[in-house]
């Protein structure tokens, strides 16, 4: 199955994807481009440092649905079929939801529903929740808010602040990430098989 990882920032889930991808641990699958809307997002580095194809797709004044009709354009050429959000920091038209049905997803740092939305972590925490932890979820028109494909817990300490609860997230984030991407290639490959 070919990915495309959709980017605007660090890429650290990014990375794990293509390090999981590149040591075999998910199946009859590649990593074909990581495309980020920020020419200076440091992922874009990371990704040149793994040899992943980069493109940088910026919005330019452009309506949403044109911004994504030309990323949906470049993921086509490349046969993308999973397309895997991982700090992508704007929202998705209809069209591009539409594009690849059933085949987006994203991570978010919260147990969702519980805090979607952003600085999720000093949510959590002003909250006074003791338990928070990261979610994959498959993307639909509502934010953060499409069908949990699974989650992973982390405990919030007393002492926590929105830094290091995000840094213990991000931890079981990169774990997470590559298991829900393993399952829908393992499942597709089933279906494809069955057929
Ligand atoms: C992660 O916390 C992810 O859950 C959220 O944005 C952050 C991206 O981090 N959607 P990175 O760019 O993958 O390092």
């Amino acid at each position: 199955m070919k990915i495309g990882i959709l980017i605007s920032g660090r890429g650290s889930n990014m990375v794990a994807l293509v390090d999981a991808v590149k040591r075999g641990e998910v199946p009859d699958s590649e990593v074909a481009v990581v495309i980020s809307d920020k020419p200076t997002a440091a992922g874009l580095e990371k990704a040149r440092k793994c040899d992943v194809e980069t493109l940088v797709i910026e919005r330019r004044g452009r309506s949403r649905e044109e911004h994504d009709a030309e990323m949906i354009a470049e993921l086509r050429k490349r046969d993308v079929e999973l397309v895997c959000l991982a700090g992508y920091m704007r929202l998705l038209s209809k069209d591009f939801i539409h594009a690849f049905p059933d085949k987006i997803i994203n991570i978010h740092p919260s147990l969702l529903p519980a805090f979607p939305g952003l600085n999720v972590q000093q949510q959590a925490i002003d909250a006074g929740v003791k338990t928070s932890g990261c979610t994959v979820h498959f993307v639909n028109e509502d934010l953060d808010a499409g069908p949990i494909i699974l989650q992973r817990e982390v405990e919030v300490k007393d002492n926590d602040t929105a830094e290091t609860l995000a840094d213990r997230i991000l931890e079981q984030e990169h774990g997470a990430y590559v298991e829900a991407v393993r399952r829908i290639v393992s499942e597709a490959r089933v279906a494809s098989d069955s057929m």
